[in-house]
């Protein structure tokens, strides 16, 4: 793989992306029933509910989407919605109810977990098409729901886990599934960084909302073994520790799959801010080995004589246009969902057994564990 220069400083937060991280009303009677299957070229029209982080980079990423149209941003927080709607022309609504008014084709979920059932719920009712930011919910109450309301509906749902587009992450994922490595035993996983500080009213760092960093990044990591190993998890084991950044911020989880292989998925928030967001990932397969990590292939760091440091990224926000370029894709085509919420509901099931295996000290087994 040819190593490329880093092209483009991002000082903002919202460049430098790391993978960490409704009250919608009652449930909108506006149904209407999206055409199965569109025009190839049909537009998209887009509702955004959500003005934070990772909306500014779906936002963005709908410009390299053709067809595709941001229609109208909503958030509680005044002049969030407007500096992304001024941004990409769009409107600013008040909410997910005056979203759906305007008769938005897709409604993009991009809230914290805690929002995303009710809207998701109320957009599917709806009928239009939703991507929802990972994880699928914060609970398994609210995910069982969604996965109802999405069995019921017309339109498609997929969630955000965006780790299936990273290129480096897809392209290994590809070479281990056509057998390059022989049978893939073990993933490994790990994404390391500080305490990410942009959320709204500090959402993240309130483990009730967010997780921690074992269901927030996590949920990464348990998905893209899964869809590697390709076989369900039956059991988890995970230890944690705490730090500055709060408890548990350092997390080391093992998962054992129905086939026999196994993954190791390291969480942290508990790293210094100086060092950077860091990935590294390892896919051992009976013949070979696959492996990657962000120290050398996406940082930049800019230490200025005065303050601290500066990451840029070379990767940028590709994956998250390939993610939605894939979505958009699937909405024209009538489908399937690039990432069905029953595969999410599985990932975000093994990150809150494995917060529970960390809280309790015993191993989780996952073909019998039942939780809220
Ligand atoms: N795929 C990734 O790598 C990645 C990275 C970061 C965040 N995320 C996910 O994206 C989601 C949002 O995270 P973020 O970092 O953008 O958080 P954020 O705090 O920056 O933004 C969330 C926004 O949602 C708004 N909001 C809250 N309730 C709302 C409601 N009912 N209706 C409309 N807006 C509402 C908040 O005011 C805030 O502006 C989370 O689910 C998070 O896990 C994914």
């Amino acid at each position: 793989m040819t190593r490329r220069p880093a092209s483009t400083r991002s000082p903002t937060p919202e460049a430098r992306i790391s993978w960490c991280s409704c009250s919608s009303g009652p449930a909108s009677t506006r149904r209407r029933r999206p055409s199965p299957a569109m025009r190839g070229d049909a537009e998209l029209t887009v509702g955004l509910l959500g003005a934070g982080m990772i909306a500014g980079v779906h936002a963005r990423a709908y410009r390299h989407c053709p067809g595709v149209r941001l229609v109208a941003v909503a958030d509680p927080v005044p002049g969030k919605a407007g500096r992304i709607a001024g941004e990409h022309g769009a409107k600013v609504v008040p909410d997910l109810d005056a979203l759906l008014d305007l008769g938005v084709d897709v409604v993009d979920v991009c809230t914290p977990p805690t929002a995303h059932a009710d809207a998701t719920i109320a957009a599917l009712r709806a009928g239009r098409h939703v991507l929802c930011e990972k994880p699928i919910t914060r609970t398994m109450d609210e995910a069982r729901r969604v996965l109802a309301a999405a069995e019921a509906a017309p339109g498609l749902l997929s969630i955000g886990q965006v780790a299936r587009y990273g290129p480096d992450h897809r392209l290994a994922r590809d070479l281990a599934v056509s057998g390059d490595i022989g049978l893939v035993r073990m993933v490994s996983h790990s994404t390391t960084t500080s305490l990410p500080g942009w959320s709204e009213a500090g959402w993240l760092a309130d483990a009730t909302t967010s997780g921690g960093p074992l269901l927030d990044q996590g949920v990464h990591g348990f998905d893209y073994a899964r869809w590697v190993i390709g076989s369900p998890a039956v059991r988890v084991h995970c230890m944690a520790a705490g730090s500055g950044a709060g408890e548990p911020t350092y997390t080391l989880a093992t998962v054992r799959y129905e086939n026999g292989s196994i993954a190791h998925v390291e969480c942290s928030w508990a790293h210094p801010a100086s060092r950077g967001f860091k990935l590294r990932a390892e896919i051992v397969g009976t013949e070979g080995r696959l492996s990657w990590d962000y120290d050398h292939m996406m940082g930049g760091v800019l230490h200025a004589r005065e303050g601290g440091a500066e990451w840029w990224d070379v990767l940028g926000d590709r994956e998250f246009v390939l993610e939605l370029g894939a979505f958009f894709a699937a909405c024209r085509d009538g489908g399937p969902p690039p990432v069905p919420a029953a595969e999410a509901v599985e990932s975000l099931r093994t990150a809150l057994a494995a917060l529970e295996s960390a809280r309790t000290g015993k191993t989780i087994d996952l073909t019998t564990w039942e939780l809220g």
